[in-house]
């Protein structure tokens, strides 16, 4: 069982400040700003080469940072980078697991590396096998494992060393729907006993699913950071929602979605929607609904609703894209805690 993390009072699970890593030419991270609490189920966000592995890679001390300071439970990265160490574990993108082996030999091994004697080796393998319900596969060659089961040990793993802070890197990339919800729920289960976990993932829906606080990075920067909540919120604009019974009245619902929103429409991969952010609110859901009788356009549902994460990550976006401007919005790296940079 895993200590759950009350952390020394006021002293925040990560710390960054002016973080910044740089590969030759490429700045990967650039000054990034973030303080978060222990006790929540973080999820980092960003389009490709934002910059997420990078800052998971720093707490896991596999970077050294240029410049500025990354501190893990008040520990620095850099200079007491062992201690930082013992606290963590880290499940990379690609699953590391040998496949001649079974599972409960490769969390062995990976226990006799974190230094466990041969008996302590094979308890916390027992331990974790229980721990994540592989007691079925344990005893079968990781070769034959489907992909949730080689990812659900590779967790496994990271979890041998009884971390404080768990560090997922895109834990159900190349998952199916089944192996996904099982990682979920071993997400779940470790969160429930208190380790704390930072996952980095392109799937908005697993961020909405696991997490408690999401952090937004582009461009090697935090854009946007809080509660999911309050950053739904924070683009304060609704969704006009329209699901329609007929698949070819889709381009007329979506134009006049647009013309009346100001806003792109966006027909939804499942089912016969089509939305648009509505930064009218209700005043254009009724302009909509006229537009829709006038045409004689026949919906089956018509709504408002608040935006899904996947709106939210768009509109954050396409904002720090567009504009260009180095200021964060106002929530941009403060979690929780009362910092006021
Ligand atoms: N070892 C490296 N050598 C050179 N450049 C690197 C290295 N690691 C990362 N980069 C560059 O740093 C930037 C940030 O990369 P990073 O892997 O952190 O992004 P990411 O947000 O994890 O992206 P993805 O969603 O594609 O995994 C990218 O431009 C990437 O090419
Ligand atoms: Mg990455």
């Amino acid at each position: 069982m895993t200590t759950p993390i009350a952390g020394a009072a006021g002293v925040p699970l990560i710390e960054a400040q002016d973080l910044t890593v740089r590969f030759g030419k490429v700045t990967a991270l650039d000054g990034l700003e973030l303080t978060a609490q222990a006790g929540k189920v973080l999820a980092v966000l960003g389009p490709n080469g934002a910059g997420k592995t990078t800052f998971v890679r720093c707490i896991a001390t596999l970077v050294r940072p240029d410049a500025g300071r990354l501190l893990v439970r008040g520990q620095d990265v850099v200079r007491e980078a062992s201690s930082v160490r013992r606290d963590i574990g880290l499940a990379g993108q690609f699953a590391a697991v040998e496949p001649t082996m079974t599972g409960r030999e490769n969390l062995e091994m990976t226990a006799r590396l974190f230094g466990h004697g041969r008996t302590a080796a094979r308890l916390a393998a027992a331990s974790v096998i229980d721990q994540l319900g592989l007691g079925d596969v344990a005893d079968r060659r990781t070769g034959g494992y489907s992909g949730g089961q080689r990812r659900r040990l590779d967790l496994g793993a990271s979890l041998v060393g009884s971390p404080r802070l768990l560090l997922l890197d895109e834990p159900t990339t190349g998952l199916d729907p089944v192996g996904r919800s099982e990682v979920w729920a071993a997400v779940r289960d470790l969160a429930a006993t208190g380790t704390d976990i930072l996952l980095t993932t392109h799937y908005l829906e697993e961020a909405d699913e696991l997490a408690d606080h999401v952090v937004v990075i582009d461009h090697g920067q935090v854009i946007a950071a809080g509660p999911l909540g309050e950053l739904k919120a924070s683009i304060g604009q609704d969704v006009i929602d329209i699901a329609v019974s007929d698949a070819a009245t889709l381009p007329a619902v979506a134009d006049i979605l647009t013309r009346v929103t100001a806003t792109p429409a966006r027909r939804q991969p499942a089912g016969q929607h089509v939305t648009a952010l509505a930064p009218g609110g209700p005043a254009q859901l009724a302009a909509v609904i006229g537009r829709l009788q006038q045409a004689a356009i026949a919906v089956e549902e018509i709504g408002l609703r608040r935006p899904s994460l996947d709106e939210v990550f768009l509109v954050l976006t396409s904002a720090s894209d567009g504009a260009g401007d180095p200021t964060p919005p106002a929530t941009a790296g403060q979690l929780v805690t009362g910092r006021t940079s």
